[in-house]
Order: C-alpha cells, then sequence, then structure tokens
C-alpha cells in the first residue's frame, strides 16, 4: 500500500440516480487509468451495488461504511462482511466516530468487526481520534508537556490497543488508521498541520511498538472538513499517508481536486 489513499465517505447521503451520476463524474474526471493515487468511494449500503458498477473498469475501490461482526445469522437490519465482498467492496470503515459517538459502538463490537472482516479478506480504515472536551482536558489537565501529551494521546491510544492487540502482526498491512479529530468532523474546523503531525507521530510510534515489523509502515490517514482549501497544508504533513473525506467527497468537482492534489 506505498500509493497515498483518498477515502470518499458519503455518510446517508445519495439516492441512486444521484449516486450514479457522482460515481459516474468522478470517473470522467479522472480517466479510468488514473492511479497516482488509491482512490476509494463509501457510498452507503444502498447503492453499492449501482456505484459498484458505474466504476468497474477504473482504478477506483468500492468500500462500506460499515460492516456486523458476525459472518450471517439472525441479526435483523445487519450486513456481514461476506455480503460486502459479495457487493463488490474490498474496503470497510470500521469505527467511525458516528458510529461510536451517535450509535453508541463499543470498543470490542470494533475489534470483532475488524477481526471478522479481516479473515474474509476486506482492507480495514479503522477510524480513531479524541473529542473534543478530551483535547480541552488534556490542554488544561498539565503544564507539562509529556503529560499533556499523555492526556492528549490516550483516547486514540486506547482505541488502537482496543481494536489492534494481539492481532497477528501479517494481518497489520490490510489495515490503513484514519486519525479524525472528532471535534474537525463535519464542523469545518481543521486540526493544525502541527497537531497533525504530532498524533500522527504518536500513532507510528503506537504502532511499532505493538508491531515491531511491520508497524512503521502502516498508513494512516487524516480526516476531519478535508476541503480543496487545505488539503495541500495537510498532505505537505509528513506523516500523512492520505485521507478521508466526508462532506468535500459529495461533489464531483471538490473531491476531484482533492485527489489531484493528494495524487498529482
Ligand atoms: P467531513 O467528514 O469531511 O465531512 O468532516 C469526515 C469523516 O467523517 O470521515
Amino acid at each position: 500500500m506505498d500509493k497515498k489513499l483518498v477515502v470518499g465517505n458519503w455518510k446517508m447521503n445519495l439516492l441512486r440516480e444521484e449516486a450514479l451520476e457522482l460515481s459516474g463524474a468522478i470517473v470522467s474526471l479522472l480517466g479510468e487509468d488514473y492511479d497516482a493515487c488509491q482512490v476509494v468511494l463509501v457510498p452507503p449500503y444502498t447503492v453499492l451495488d449501482v456505484v459498484g458498477r458505474r466504476i468497474s473498469g477504473s482504478n477506483i475501490d468500492l468500500g462500506a461504511q460499515n460492516v456486523f461482526g458476525r459472518i450471517s445469522g439472525a441479526f435483523t437490519g445487519e450486513i456481514s462482511a461476506p455480503m460486502l465482498l459479495d457487493a463488490g467492496c474490498n474496503w470497510v470503515i470500521i469505527g467511525h466516530s458516528e458510529r461510536r459517538h451517535i450509535l453508541g459502538e463499543t470498543d470490542e463490537q470494533i475489534r470483532e468487526k475488524l477481526l471478522l472482516s479481516i479473515s474474509c479478506g476486506l482492507k480495514i480504515i479503522l477510524c480513531v481520534g479524541e473529542t473534543e472536551v478530551q483535547r480541552e482536558e488534556a490542554i488544561r489537565g498539565s503544564e507539562d508537556i509529556s503529560a499533556r501529551k499523555e492526556l492528549l494521546f490516550s483516547p486514540t491510544k486506547t482505541q488502537i490497543e482496543n481494536a489492534l492487540h494481539d492481532l497477528d502482526e501479517e494481518r497489520i498491512s490490510d489495515i490503513v488508521i484514519a486519525y479524525e479529530p472528532v471535534w474537525a468532523i463535519g464542523t469545518g474546523k481543521n486540526a493544525t498541520s502541527s497537531e497533525i503531525a504530532e498524533v500522527h507521530g504518536y500513532i507510528r510510534e503506537l504502532l511499532t511498538e505493538m508491531f515491531p515489523g511491520l508497524g512503521g509502515s502502516v498508513k494512516v490517514l487524516y480526516g476531519g472538513s478535508v476541503k480543496t482549501g487545505n488539503i495541500e497544508k495537510i498532505m505537505s504533513v509528513d506523516e500523512v499517508g492520505g485521507v478521508l473525506v466526508g462532506g468535500a467527497s459529495l461533489s464531483a468537482d471538490s473531491f476531484f481536486r482533492i485527489i489531484k492534489s493528494v495524487g498529482g
């Protein structure tokens, strides 16, 4: 996974016609052969098939926004990893903050989803990040820089450790981490370059500690109000391996411009 990654998370938006139009426009703007960076479209379940067909033949991948932690069975309303593969997905987002904070998903559920999805052959985008309250508490909590950092990194540390502990090191190459400070998602607020660099650097250290062989090579994305106006700045941070884009991925023009800024 050497190429940078640009993921468009459409969240709970777009009906079939709109999804077809948006995915078609992205393929046309990029061209079917575009491979300067890896692009992944992550539409809602109901249009996975429509979007999958529209992007087939291009280098764009298809992902899902969530998955359930069991293979099959009496789980009304849930969707399993084999179903996602069958629908043409090769990626899945797990642990998005909207699922953690609005839908009450726990670290245990996230781990279950992650382990099962990997064993089924999906690639994972694992979302982590602190809330605004957690960041403010860390800043107010201590004068001492290293204590402040420890507090600041602690939610991200817990989320990563709970999701990935004891994972077979070989599997880590199927995982991408998306650092998304919750206070920056859909708010128009952005982490500064130095805030991004600080947390990305920490994530890299933690992964290297947990997986001494391959942890250092895991891609770490940034997400949270990524737009055409801030993409250059975000990508200028060395540690950033790509972006997870929400709102700005719903416009073909802005998503295309973001992709071109990342991949050229
Ligand atoms: P946003 O969403 O770009 O609209 O802030 C990002 C995300 O939730 O992944």
